[in-house]
């Protein structure tokens, strides 16, 4: 007989067959949950959360020129679209049902000054944007950022002096940028600077001018974060940032803080609020939709999206799969929206599943 590792390989005397007929353990259990996952028809039936269209904003950014479409490296499947590009880009956005876009530009680095002054140029790449987009797109919303690191020469979201960011002197600015977006007929002011006091700043004067409609979503909580890096590449501010952004931009250890912060801009005047990053913050999600109850949006950012992209890409994880449960991950923890570079991608996912 074989003998391997000590034990024999076949038995001389098979095993009396009550010992061979597996056992039957029946657990005495009244509660089975894997009863309501048995089948897709009933995990449908009970589940508690669904990603539509409804809930996408799709960030795009923008470079002058025309018919020009530049690839982002650190975000496959990203470019910097040329105004024309962008208005095709909205109109696929509408066709996929795609409420709201929001625009980022890439200014050249000529027209970058210590005071952003290209902010304020009602000629901007992103204001002559806002107009072609809400003329061939009527129906869809636009909302811009409201912040000057696209356009300093230092990268800060801020007025620099003696290297600190100077507050007041920074909302006067932000103020004159909102009004500028709001004349170019941004639908939704969205400022990501972490100012103090800039929501309300840009509130009283949005109405003083006539643009009481014109809405502000505030990047309430936002967190000094490393996750915004292929963003900085995008906007070429990444080549330009002096130091970095943790004298405005919040601690991630901080979570009260969050709510603080939130607190602050409902009061001022924001119509929604924002949480960023997203996937590492949605306990500040949860906490600020639970404590508020306002429209609260994620902003899935733009190293969250390379990271699901570089593992997809080098076949270490599903793509799709990771993209999807992602965006749902928002919506458990509370989202109302995503702003997420995944937004045509999967709206046109949701679309198939659909038909
Ligand atoms: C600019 C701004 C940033 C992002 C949105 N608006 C970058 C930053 O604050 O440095 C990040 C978005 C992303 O990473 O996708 N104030």
């Amino acid at each position: 007989m074989a003998i391997k590792f000590g034990r024999p390989l076949e038995r001389i005397h098979p095993a009396p067959v009550e010992t061979l007929a597996p056992p039957e353990p029946r657990l005495d259990l009244k509660i089975r949950p894997r009863r309501n996952r048995r089948a897709e028809w009933v995990r449908r039936m009970v589940r508690e959360n669904v990603l539509t269209t409804d809930d996408l904003i799709w960030p795009l950014f923008l470079v002058d020129g025309n018919n020009v479409r530049v690839p982002v490296a650190s975000m496959p499947g990203v470019e910097r679209l040329s105004i024309d590009q962008a208005v095709r880009a909205a109109e696929r956005a509408a066709e996929l049902t795609i409420p709201c876009l929001a625009l980022f530009p890439y200014t050249e680095p000529d027209k970058r000054d210590d005071a952003g002054s290209e902010a304020l140029n009602a000629q901007n790449l992103v204001c002559q944007a806002v107009r072609a987009i809400k003329k061939a797109v009527p129906q869809g919303g636009v909302l811009c950022d409201v912040a000057l690191d696209p356009y300093t020469s230092h990268g800060h979201d801020g007025l620099m002096r003696d290297g600190v960011i100077l507050n007041d002197e920074t909302v006067a600015v932000l103020v004159r940028q909102a009004l500028v977006l709001a004349e170019a007929g941004c639908d939704i002011i969205a400022p990501s600077d972490m100012m103090d006091g800039r929501v309300g700043a840009i509130r009283e004067s949005l109405d003083a001018a006539g643009f009481g409609d014109v809405q502000i979503m505030a990047y309430a909580a936002k967190y000094a974060s490393a996750f915004y890096g292929p963003f900085r590449d995008a906007i070429g501010s990444n080549a330009t940032l002096i130091g970095d952004k943790r004298t405005y931009q919040m601690d991630p250890a901080n979570a009260d803080e969050a709510l603080r912060e939130v607190e602050l801009d409902i009061a001022e005047g924001a119509d929604m609020v924002m949480v960023k990053p997203g996937l590492p913050y949605l306990d500040i999600l949860q906490r600020v939709k639970e404590t508020f109850r306002m429209p609260t949006f994620a902003y899935q950012v733009s190293g969250e999206y390379a990271m699901i992209m570089a593992a997809a890409g080098n076949g270490w994880l599903d793509g799709d799969k990771a993209m999807i449960e992602s965006l749902i991950a928002f919506k458990r923890a509370g989202a109302d929206g995503v702003l997420t570079y995944f937004a045509a991608r999967v709206a046109e996912k949701l679309k198939k599943t659909d038909a």
